[in-house]
Formats: structure tokens, C-alpha cells, sequence
């Protein structure tokens, strides 16, 4: 199950997984994107609004693998930032991976063999300002997915954090928007000094190959791979 999965770094997962051989459950709040990537790829769709909990409670538990991906951003200073949207965003990105957790883990528990991989961020592992609510739950995330590494080893179910620095996606291409209209620059401008200006590799990473990273600790050589979280920043957490 991939959650978010109608879009950017959800989509690559889902494709991903597909080829290597998964029926790929994609759940998305966005309905049409749900099912245009279930056709794609030969899955199901499951249209669901991961805030709330009584839709989490109708999707499939009986998974092998689930990939916590779906998120959303807002930019803010706290002193202006709206406790809905705070809340909101601790729902979708922190209350819902708990709550699939709690659905999904009894199955791979019986069967002795489970993935679990939590799609954080650089911003698990390092702050920036006005992004309080997303580095929250970033962080959060972190330490669900240690707590799960910990629970699960003696059921052969790994957990594991993947942390990108900037993807191209919608997320980040509607930053980029706020972002250049907000200073006043252009887009390019925007990538190089604010985005990237962390970063050494001057680049985005493609979703693809955030994927890569998902599908590898899916794989069979990752069995002692758990609890970890795995920078893809281009060297941002390194600096
Ligand atoms: N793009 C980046 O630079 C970047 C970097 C690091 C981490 N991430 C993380 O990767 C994940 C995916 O981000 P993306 O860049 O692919 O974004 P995206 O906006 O392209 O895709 C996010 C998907 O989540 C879905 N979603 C949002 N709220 C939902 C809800 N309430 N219920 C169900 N689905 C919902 C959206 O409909 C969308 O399809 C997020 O957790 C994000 O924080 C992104």
C-alpha cells in the first residue's frame, strides 16, 4: 500500500513496486489520480482522506508492505500560522501512518515478514523556518518508525525512514510559486538560493529516484535494515 500515491514521490513508489511485482494498493484524497495510477500499473485504488479515521478503518490490512508517503506542506510563521491547518497536518502525516500501523502489523506479525518504509525529509533530521507544522511531523515520523523497527524485528518486519531533500513535484513546483512570488524573484532563483542553498549537489532529485531507495529496502538484501533513516539530500545533512 502506498499512501499518496497518486502523485509525485507516491506515484514513483507505486509504479516502482508495481514492476517489481507488488499489487499496489494506492490511496489518495485525490480520487482521479488514485484510480489513473491503479490503471497505470495494474493496482487498486482506494480514494480515501487520511484525516479522517473512520476511512483509514476501510482500507486493507492485509498488506506486505506500506509505504506512509502522503503529506502536505504549509509555510508560515508560528505567530500566523492556522492551528487547523497545524492540525491537519499532524492527522495526515503522523496520526494516519500510527493508525495503519496498528491495522497492518498483526497481518505481517502472522506472517513473519514486513515492510514498512515512512517517506520523511530532510526536515525529519534538520529544521527550517516557518515549516512548523511539517517539521514537526517529520520529526515525529522519525520516531514512530524507530518504535515500529522495535517492536517488529522479532516478527521479521523492518521499519525505515527515507529522508529527500527537495523532489520535483507539485509539492515543491507550488513552493517554488509561493516562494518567487513571496521575495519577488524568479523560479530559478528561487531553486538555487533557497531551495539548494543547503544542498552540495545543486540539483532536485527525481522521484524515481527516491523510489530506488523505497524499493531496495523493500527488497531481499534489507532484512537488517530497520530503524534507520536514509538521507537522500544531496549532502544537506552532511554540511
Ligand atoms: N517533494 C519534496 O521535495 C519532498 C521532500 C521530502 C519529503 N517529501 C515527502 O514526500 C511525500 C510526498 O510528497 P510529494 O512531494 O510527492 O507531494 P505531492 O503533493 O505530489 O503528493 C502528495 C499526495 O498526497 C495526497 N494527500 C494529501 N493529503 C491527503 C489526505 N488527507 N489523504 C490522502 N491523501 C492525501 C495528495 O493528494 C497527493 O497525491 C510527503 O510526505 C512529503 O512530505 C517531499
Amino acid at each position: 500500500m502506498v499512501t499518496g500515491g497518486g502523485s509525485g514521490i507516491g506515484r514513483a513508489c507505486a509504479v516502482a513496486l508495481a514492476a517489481a511485482g507488488a499489487l499496489v494498493h494506492v490511496v489518495d484524497l485525490d480520487e482521479e489520480s488514485a484510480r489513473t495510477v491503479a490503471v497505470d500499473i495494474g493496482g487498486e485504488a482506494h480514494p480515501a482522506d487520511l484525516s479522517d479515521a473512520a476511512a483509514i478503518g476501510e482500507l486493507p490490512t492485509d498488506l506486505d508492505i506500506l509505504v506512509n508517503n502522503a503529506g502536505l506542506q504549509h509555510v508560515a510563521a508560528i505567530e500566523d500560522f492556522p492551528a487547523e491547518r497545524f492540525e491537519l497536518i499532524q492527522k495526515v502525516m503522523v496520526t494516519a501512518p500510527f493508525l495503519l500501523l496498528k491495522r497492518t502489523l498483526p497481518h505481517m506479525y502472522a506472517q513473519g515478514w514486513g515492510r514498512v518504509v515512512n517517506i520523511s525529509s530532510a526536515h525529519g533530521l534538520r529544521a527550517s523556518p516557518f515549516k512548523s507544522a511539517y517539521v514537526t511531523a517529520k520529526h515525529a515520523i522519525e520516531g514512530l518508525s524507530k518504535v515500529a523497527a522495535l517492536e517488529g524485528a522479532e516478527h521479521g518486519v523492518t521499519s525505515n525512514c527515507v529522508n529527500p531533500a527537495y523532489v520535483r513535484t507539485p509539492l515543491v513546483e507550488r513552493q517554488i510559486a509561493a516562494q518567487s512570488a513571496a521575495h519577488g524573484i524568479g523560479p530559478e532563483q528561487v531553486v538555487g538560493e533557497v531551495l539548494l542553498r543547503r544542498s552540495a549537489a545543486k540539483r532536485l532529485i527525481e522521484p524515481e529516484e527516491v523510489a530506488a531507495a523505497v524499493l531496495w529496502l523493500c527488497g531481499p538484501h534489507t532484512g537488517f535494515v530497520t530503524g534507520a533513516s536514509i538521507p537522500l539530500d544531496g549532502g544537506w545533512t552532511a554540511s
